[in-house]
Protein backbone atom coordinates (compact mmCIF):
# COMPACT_ATOMS: atom_id res chain seq x y z
CA UNK A 1 0.00 0.00 0.00
CA UNK A 2 1.12 3.33 -0.69
CA UNK A 3 2.05 5.78 2.24
CA UNK A 4 1.74 9.73 1.97
CA UNK A 5 4.06 11.52 4.23
CA UNK A 6 6.34 14.85 4.85
CA UNK A 7 10.30 14.70 4.34
CA UNK A 8 12.26 17.63 5.33
CA UNK A 9 14.53 19.19 2.85
CA UNK A 10 17.46 21.19 2.71
CA UNK A 11 18.74 23.17 -0.64
CA UNK A 12 21.16 26.07 -1.42
CA UNK A 13 20.33 27.94 -4.41
CA UNK A 14 23.65 29.38 -6.60
CA UNK A 15 23.15 32.90 -4.87
CA UNK A 16 23.82 31.06 -1.61
CA UNK A 17 20.47 31.50 -0.15
CA UNK A 18 19.46 28.11 2.12
CA UNK A 19 15.90 26.85 2.22
CA UNK A 20 14.91 23.73 4.48
CA UNK A 21 11.08 23.16 4.41
CA UNK A 22 8.81 19.67 4.29
CA UNK A 23 8.26 18.67 1.31
CA UNK A 24 5.33 15.85 0.48
CA UNK A 25 6.90 12.22 -0.51
CA UNK A 26 4.24 9.48 -1.80
CA UNK A 27 6.26 5.98 -0.76
CA UNK A 28 5.21 2.94 -2.31
CA UNK A 29 5.20 -0.62 -1.38
CA UNK A 30 8.09 -2.19 -0.03
CA UNK A 31 9.99 -4.68 -1.93
CA UNK A 32 10.63 -8.34 -1.37
CA UNK A 33 13.36 -7.30 1.20
CA UNK A 34 12.40 -3.73 2.24
CA UNK A 35 10.10 -2.37 5.07
CA UNK A 36 8.36 1.06 5.62
CA UNK A 37 8.73 2.69 9.13
CA UNK A 38 7.06 4.92 10.28
CA UNK A 39 9.69 7.48 12.05
CA UNK A 40 9.30 8.40 15.37
CA UNK A 41 12.76 9.33 16.99
CA UNK A 42 15.53 10.86 14.76
CA UNK A 43 18.79 12.51 16.67
CA UNK A 44 20.33 15.84 15.69
CA UNK A 45 24.11 15.05 15.24
CA UNK A 46 26.88 17.54 13.68
CA UNK A 47 27.38 15.56 10.90
CA UNK A 48 23.42 16.15 10.32
CA UNK A 49 23.88 20.04 10.68
CA UNK A 50 26.36 20.29 8.42
CA UNK A 51 23.64 19.02 5.74
CA UNK A 52 20.35 20.92 7.54
CA UNK A 53 21.76 24.27 7.53
CA UNK A 54 25.41 23.70 5.36
CA UNK A 55 27.22 26.88 6.52
CA UNK A 56 24.70 28.92 6.48
CA UNK A 57 25.12 32.45 9.10
CA UNK A 58 22.85 31.55 11.36
CA UNK A 59 22.15 35.31 12.57
CA UNK A 60 20.76 35.37 9.23
CA UNK A 61 18.14 32.59 9.58
CA UNK A 62 14.36 33.56 9.19
CA UNK A 63 11.16 31.70 8.38
CA UNK A 64 9.58 32.49 5.27
CA UNK A 65 6.31 30.69 4.24
CA UNK A 66 6.63 27.70 6.28
CA UNK A 67 10.08 27.23 5.26
CA UNK A 68 13.67 28.02 7.29
CA UNK A 69 15.85 30.56 4.93
CA UNK A 70 19.46 31.89 5.34
CA UNK A 71 22.57 33.38 3.80
CA UNK A 72 25.61 30.85 3.27
CA UNK A 73 28.53 32.44 4.60
CA UNK A 74 30.56 34.15 1.94
CA UNK A 75 33.64 32.44 2.63
CA UNK A 76 32.43 28.84 2.82
CA UNK A 77 30.47 29.22 -0.12
CA UNK A 78 32.95 27.10 -2.41
CA UNK A 79 32.35 23.95 -0.09
CA UNK A 80 29.20 23.65 -1.08
CA UNK A 81 29.15 24.25 -4.99
CA UNK A 82 28.95 20.80 -5.47
CA UNK A 83 25.02 20.73 -3.72
CA UNK A 84 23.32 23.76 -4.89
CA UNK A 85 20.29 23.66 -6.30
CA UNK A 86 19.61 19.71 -5.17
CA UNK A 87 16.94 19.39 -2.15
CA UNK A 88 18.56 17.10 -0.33
CA UNK A 89 17.03 15.13 2.15
CA UNK A 90 18.36 14.55 5.95
CA UNK A 91 18.90 13.18 8.94
CA UNK A 92 21.23 9.72 8.94
CA UNK A 93 20.30 7.83 11.62
CA UNK A 94 16.77 6.94 13.16
CA UNK A 95 14.22 4.54 14.93
CA UNK A 96 10.24 3.62 14.42
CA UNK A 97 8.23 1.01 13.76
CA UNK A 98 7.47 -1.13 10.69
CA UNK A 99 3.97 -0.59 9.31
CA UNK A 100 4.91 -2.07 6.14
CA UNK A 101 7.44 -5.34 4.82
CA UNK A 102 8.02 -7.70 1.88
CA UNK A 103 7.40 -10.94 2.01
CA UNK A 104 10.75 -12.13 2.91
CA UNK A 105 10.99 -9.63 5.88
CA UNK A 106 7.29 -9.79 7.43
CA UNK A 107 9.00 -11.10 10.64
CA UNK A 108 9.77 -7.49 11.16
CA UNK A 109 6.02 -6.10 10.79
CA UNK A 110 4.66 -4.33 13.78
CA UNK A 111 8.56 -4.21 15.28
CA UNK A 112 10.37 -1.12 16.10
CA UNK A 113 13.90 -0.40 14.86
CA UNK A 114 16.95 0.84 14.82
CA UNK A 115 17.72 2.66 10.63
CA UNK A 116 20.57 4.47 9.46
CA UNK A 117 20.45 5.41 5.88
CA UNK A 118 19.58 9.08 5.30
CA UNK A 119 16.58 10.97 4.91
CA UNK A 120 15.37 9.99 8.46
CA UNK A 121 13.46 13.63 9.10
CA UNK A 122 10.76 12.14 7.16
CA UNK A 123 7.23 10.95 9.08
CA UNK A 124 8.37 7.84 6.91
CA UNK A 125 11.49 5.59 5.03
CA UNK A 126 10.94 3.21 2.99
CA UNK A 127 14.68 1.06 3.70
CA UNK A 128 16.44 -2.54 3.19
CA UNK A 129 15.90 -4.45 6.12
CA UNK A 130 19.54 -5.46 6.44
CA UNK A 131 19.77 -1.41 7.19
CA UNK A 132 17.09 -1.70 10.30
CA UNK A 133 17.94 -3.41 13.74
CA UNK A 134 15.16 -4.47 15.73
CA UNK A 135 15.35 -3.23 18.97
CA UNK A 136 15.33 -5.02 22.39
CA UNK A 137 11.35 -5.18 23.84
CA UNK A 138 12.25 -2.55 26.56
CA UNK A 139 13.16 -0.31 24.25
CA UNK A 140 11.82 2.84 23.46
CA UNK A 141 11.93 4.88 19.56
CA UNK A 142 14.35 7.32 21.33
CA UNK A 143 16.58 4.58 22.92
CA UNK A 144 17.10 3.10 19.55
CA UNK A 145 17.89 6.56 17.84
CA UNK A 146 21.08 6.82 17.92
CA UNK A 147 22.25 3.01 17.86
CA UNK A 148 24.41 3.50 14.87
CA UNK A 149 26.38 6.67 13.86
CA UNK A 150 28.04 7.50 17.32
CA UNK A 151 28.08 3.75 18.45
CA UNK A 152 29.52 2.06 15.78
CA UNK A 153 32.53 5.05 15.86
CA UNK A 154 32.87 4.92 19.33
CA UNK A 155 33.67 0.79 18.61
CA UNK A 156 35.53 1.64 15.21
CA UNK A 157 38.25 3.58 17.61
CA UNK A 158 38.93 0.58 19.27
CA UNK A 159 39.05 -1.52 16.71
CA UNK A 160 41.59 0.94 15.53
CA UNK A 161 43.27 0.59 18.56
CA UNK A 162 43.26 -2.64 18.89
CA UNK A 163 44.40 -3.61 14.94
CA UNK A 164 47.02 -1.32 15.23
CA UNK A 165 48.58 -1.85 18.18
CA UNK A 166 48.81 1.15 20.41
CA UNK A 167 49.28 0.94 24.12
CA UNK A 168 46.52 3.96 24.84
CA UNK A 169 44.67 6.40 23.14
CA UNK A 170 43.73 10.28 23.48
CA UNK A 171 40.23 11.96 22.68
CA UNK A 172 39.33 15.47 22.23
CA UNK A 173 36.04 16.82 22.71
CA UNK A 174 35.65 13.95 25.08
CA UNK A 175 32.39 14.62 27.10
CA UNK A 176 31.08 14.42 23.60
CA UNK A 177 27.82 12.24 23.19
CA UNK A 178 30.32 9.97 21.52
CA UNK A 179 33.12 10.41 24.11
CA UNK A 180 30.90 9.33 27.13
CA UNK A 181 30.09 6.11 25.01
CA UNK A 182 33.77 5.97 24.24
CA UNK A 183 34.31 6.04 28.13
CA UNK A 184 32.05 3.24 28.86
CA UNK A 185 33.41 0.94 26.19
CA UNK A 186 37.13 2.26 27.41
CA UNK A 187 36.39 1.06 30.73
CA UNK A 188 34.62 -2.05 30.28
CA UNK A 189 37.22 -3.22 27.91
CA UNK A 190 40.24 -1.66 29.80
CA UNK A 191 41.70 0.52 27.28
CA UNK A 192 43.42 3.55 28.58
CA UNK A 193 41.89 6.57 27.36
CA UNK A 194 42.85 10.21 27.59
CA UNK A 195 40.15 12.33 27.46
CA UNK A 196 40.53 16.07 26.48
CA UNK A 197 37.82 18.54 27.69
CA UNK A 198 37.67 22.32 27.56
CA UNK A 199 35.61 23.19 30.94
CA UNK A 200 35.28 21.95 34.58
CA UNK A 201 31.70 20.55 34.18
CA UNK A 202 32.52 18.22 30.91
CA UNK A 203 35.63 16.70 33.18
CA UNK A 204 32.73 16.21 35.81
CA UNK A 205 30.59 14.24 33.32
CA UNK A 206 33.61 11.97 32.78
CA UNK A 207 34.99 11.89 36.45
CA UNK A 208 31.05 10.60 37.11
CA UNK A 209 31.31 7.91 34.47
CA UNK A 210 34.87 6.55 36.11
CA UNK A 211 36.95 7.85 33.82
CA UNK A 212 40.49 8.01 34.86
CA UNK A 213 42.50 10.40 32.90
CA UNK A 214 41.24 13.50 32.10
CA UNK A 215 42.60 17.36 30.80
CA UNK A 216 41.22 20.59 30.66
CA UNK A 217 42.91 22.12 27.43
CA UNK A 218 41.87 25.30 29.20
CA UNK A 219 44.65 24.97 31.66
CA UNK A 220 47.59 27.09 31.70
CA UNK A 221 49.98 23.44 32.28
CA UNK A 222 47.49 21.57 29.88
CA UNK A 223 50.59 21.11 27.62
CA UNK A 224 52.59 19.62 30.49
CA UNK A 225 50.02 17.74 31.57
CA UNK A 226 49.34 16.12 28.46
CA UNK A 227 53.04 15.21 28.04
CA UNK A 228 52.57 13.37 31.44
CA UNK A 229 50.03 11.73 30.66
CA UNK A 230 51.07 10.20 27.18
CA UNK A 231 54.66 9.36 29.04
CA UNK A 232 52.22 7.28 31.28
CA UNK A 233 49.90 5.33 28.86
CA UNK A 234 52.26 4.98 25.85
CA UNK A 235 49.49 7.18 24.35
CA UNK A 236 50.63 6.81 20.22
CA UNK A 237 47.29 7.49 18.92
CA UNK A 238 44.52 10.23 18.74
CA UNK A 239 41.13 10.83 17.85
CA UNK A 240 40.49 14.53 17.41
CA UNK A 241 36.85 15.72 16.47
CA UNK A 242 37.38 19.19 17.12
CA UNK A 243 39.82 19.17 13.18
CA UNK A 244 40.84 23.24 12.94
CA UNK A 245 43.33 25.18 15.35
CA UNK A 246 46.43 23.17 17.06
CA UNK A 247 44.89 20.56 18.97
CA UNK A 248 46.33 17.58 17.06
CA UNK A 249 50.02 19.51 16.69
CA UNK A 250 49.84 20.18 20.39
CA UNK A 251 48.79 15.96 20.60
CA UNK A 252 51.76 14.95 18.13
CA UNK A 253 54.26 17.22 20.36
CA UNK A 254 53.20 15.90 23.87
CA UNK A 255 53.67 12.36 21.96
CA UNK A 256 57.13 12.73 20.55
CA UNK A 257 58.50 14.48 23.77
CA UNK A 258 57.42 11.36 25.98
CA UNK A 259 59.07 8.58 22.80
CA UNK A 260 62.28 10.79 22.46
CA UNK A 261 62.32 10.59 26.51
CA UNK A 262 63.47 6.93 25.46
CA UNK A 263 65.92 7.39 23.64
CA UNK A 264 69.44 6.74 24.73
CA UNK A 265 71.17 9.35 22.23
CA UNK A 266 70.22 12.50 20.17
CA UNK A 267 68.10 11.48 17.21
CA UNK A 268 67.86 14.41 14.75
CA UNK A 269 65.21 12.89 12.82
CA UNK A 270 62.97 12.33 16.39
CA UNK A 271 61.93 8.85 17.61
CA UNK A 272 61.27 6.15 15.47
CA UNK A 273 58.01 5.20 16.76
CA UNK A 274 54.74 6.04 14.84
CA UNK A 275 52.11 8.67 15.92
CA UNK A 276 48.68 8.82 14.63
CA UNK A 277 46.05 11.54 14.82
CA UNK A 278 42.60 10.81 13.13
CA UNK A 279 40.71 14.16 12.61
CA UNK A 280 37.13 12.57 12.42
CA UNK A 281 35.22 16.09 13.28
CA UNK A 282 35.33 19.76 11.99
CA UNK A 283 33.73 20.94 15.81
CA UNK A 284 36.53 23.84 14.52
CA UNK A 285 36.33 25.11 10.78
CA UNK A 286 39.00 26.24 10.71
CA UNK A 287 42.23 25.38 9.52
CA UNK A 288 44.53 22.55 10.92
CA UNK A 289 48.20 23.91 11.98
CA UNK A 290 51.12 21.42 12.11
CA UNK A 291 54.29 22.66 13.00
CA UNK A 292 55.97 18.99 11.94
CA UNK A 293 58.61 20.11 15.11
CA UNK A 294 58.14 15.98 15.71
CA UNK A 295 60.20 14.36 13.66
CA UNK A 296 59.51 12.05 11.28
CA UNK A 297 57.85 9.26 12.37
CA UNK A 298 53.82 10.54 12.18
CA UNK A 299 50.59 11.02 10.50
CA UNK A 300 47.33 13.05 10.22
CA UNK A 301 44.46 11.66 8.41
CA UNK A 302 40.61 11.82 8.29
CA UNK A 303 38.51 8.79 9.48
CA UNK A 304 35.18 8.13 8.59
CA UNK A 305 32.68 5.48 10.23
CA UNK A 306 31.59 4.42 6.79
CA UNK A 307 35.04 3.74 4.88
CA UNK A 308 35.92 1.92 7.90
CA UNK A 309 33.24 -0.38 8.56
CA UNK A 310 33.56 -1.12 4.29
CA UNK A 311 36.93 -1.97 4.79
CA UNK A 312 36.33 -3.68 8.20
CA UNK A 313 33.96 -6.35 6.45
CA UNK A 314 30.98 -7.97 7.09
CA UNK A 315 32.26 -10.08 10.14
CA UNK A 316 33.12 -7.01 12.19
CA UNK A 317 30.60 -4.99 11.36
CA UNK A 318 27.50 -8.16 12.51
CA UNK A 319 30.12 -8.18 15.70
CA UNK A 320 30.21 -4.34 16.64
CA UNK A 321 26.20 -4.03 15.20
CA UNK A 322 25.62 -7.17 17.91
CA UNK A 323 27.20 -5.35 20.93
CA UNK A 324 25.27 -1.89 20.01
CA UNK A 325 21.78 -3.83 20.17
CA UNK A 326 22.95 -5.60 23.75
CA UNK A 327 23.78 -2.93 25.32
CA UNK A 328 21.51 0.10 23.73
CA UNK A 329 20.40 1.21 27.01
CA UNK A 330 23.64 1.18 28.99
CA UNK A 331 26.98 1.47 27.30
CA UNK A 332 25.20 3.35 24.20
CA UNK A 333 22.60 5.26 25.80
CA UNK A 334 21.96 8.98 24.68
CA UNK A 335 20.66 11.89 26.38
CA UNK A 336 18.33 14.38 24.41
CA UNK A 337 18.29 17.82 26.34
CA UNK A 338 14.77 18.21 24.00
CA UNK A 339 12.34 16.66 21.62
CA UNK A 340 10.98 18.70 18.69
CA UNK A 341 8.80 18.07 16.03
CA UNK A 342 9.48 18.50 12.05
CA UNK A 343 7.95 22.04 12.11
CA UNK A 344 10.04 22.98 15.01
CA UNK A 345 12.99 22.64 12.77
CA UNK A 346 11.89 25.14 10.89
CA UNK A 347 11.87 27.98 13.36
CA UNK A 348 15.14 30.04 13.66
CA UNK A 349 15.17 30.38 17.44
CA UNK A 350 14.53 26.62 17.34
CA UNK A 351 17.79 26.38 14.95
CA UNK A 352 20.12 28.65 16.88
CA UNK A 353 19.78 26.43 20.27
CA UNK A 354 20.15 22.87 18.16
CA UNK A 355 23.06 23.76 15.91
CA UNK A 356 25.09 24.83 19.32
CA UNK A 357 26.18 21.24 19.35
CA UNK A 358 26.99 21.40 23.27
CA UNK A 359 27.86 19.33 25.84
CA UNK A 360 24.54 17.63 26.86
CA UNK A 361 22.06 19.16 24.36
CA UNK A 362 21.43 17.02 21.27
CA UNK A 363 18.02 17.38 20.00
CA UNK A 364 15.66 14.35 19.50
CA UNK A 365 13.31 15.09 16.32
CA UNK A 366 9.71 12.64 16.78
CA UNK A 367 7.68 13.39 13.27
CA UNK A 368 4.91 11.72 15.44
CA UNK A 369 4.70 15.04 17.16
N1 LIG B 1 33.99 10.82 11.31
C1 LIG B 1 32.92 10.11 11.67
O1 LIG B 1 32.63 9.06 11.08
C2 LIG B 1 32.06 10.59 12.79
C3 LIG B 1 31.03 9.76 13.27
C4 LIG B 1 30.28 10.20 14.37
C5 LIG B 1 30.53 11.43 14.96
N2 LIG B 1 31.52 12.22 14.42
C6 LIG B 1 31.87 13.51 15.05
O2 LIG B 1 31.99 13.30 16.44
C7 LIG B 1 31.88 14.54 17.10
C8 LIG B 1 31.02 14.37 18.35
O3 LIG B 1 29.67 14.08 17.95
P1 LIG B 1 28.53 14.02 19.06
O4 LIG B 1 27.24 13.74 18.41
O5 LIG B 1 28.99 13.13 20.14
O6 LIG B 1 28.58 15.55 19.57
P2 LIG B 1 27.78 16.30 20.73
O7 LIG B 1 27.22 15.35 21.70
O8 LIG B 1 26.87 17.26 20.05
O9 LIG B 1 28.92 17.10 21.49
C9 LIG B 1 29.75 18.01 20.85
C10 LIG B 1 30.87 18.32 21.83
O10 LIG B 1 31.87 19.08 21.15
C11 LIG B 1 32.27 20.14 21.99
N3 LIG B 1 32.74 21.20 21.11
C12 LIG B 1 32.02 21.90 20.21
N4 LIG B 1 32.83 22.73 19.55
C13 LIG B 1 34.08 22.56 20.05
C14 LIG B 1 35.35 23.15 19.78
N5 LIG B 1 35.49 24.08 18.84
N6 LIG B 1 36.42 22.72 20.50
C15 LIG B 1 36.29 21.77 21.44
N7 LIG B 1 35.12 21.18 21.75
C16 LIG B 1 34.03 21.58 21.05
C17 LIG B 1 31.04 20.51 22.79
O11 LIG B 1 31.47 21.13 23.98
P3 LIG B 1 30.90 22.59 24.48
O12 LIG B 1 29.66 22.28 25.27
O13 LIG B 1 32.02 23.13 25.30
O14 LIG B 1 30.62 23.39 23.23
C18 LIG B 1 30.45 19.13 23.05
O15 LIG B 1 31.05 18.52 24.18
C19 LIG B 1 31.31 15.51 16.06
O16 LIG B 1 32.34 16.34 15.60
C20 LIG B 1 30.82 14.59 14.95
O17 LIG B 1 30.81 15.22 13.69
C21 LIG B 1 32.27 11.82 13.37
Amino acid sequence: MAVDGLELRSTISAEGQLRVALEPIAIDAPGPDEVIVRIEAAPINPSDLALLLGPVDIASLRSEGGALTGAILPARLASVQARMGQALPVGNEGAGTVIEAGVNVQDLLGKKVGMIGGAMYATHRKIAARDCIPLPDHATAADGASMFVNPLTALAFVETFRNEGHKAMVHTAAASNLGQMLNRICIADGVPLINVVRSEAQAQILRDLGAKYILDSNAPDFREQLTELVAETGATLAFDAIGGGAMANTILHAMETAEARKLTAYNRYGSFTHKQVYIYGMLDTGVTTLDRGYGFSWSVSGFLLTPFLMKAGMETIGRLRARVATELTTTFASHYSQTISLADVLKPEVAAEYNKKATGEKFLIDPSL
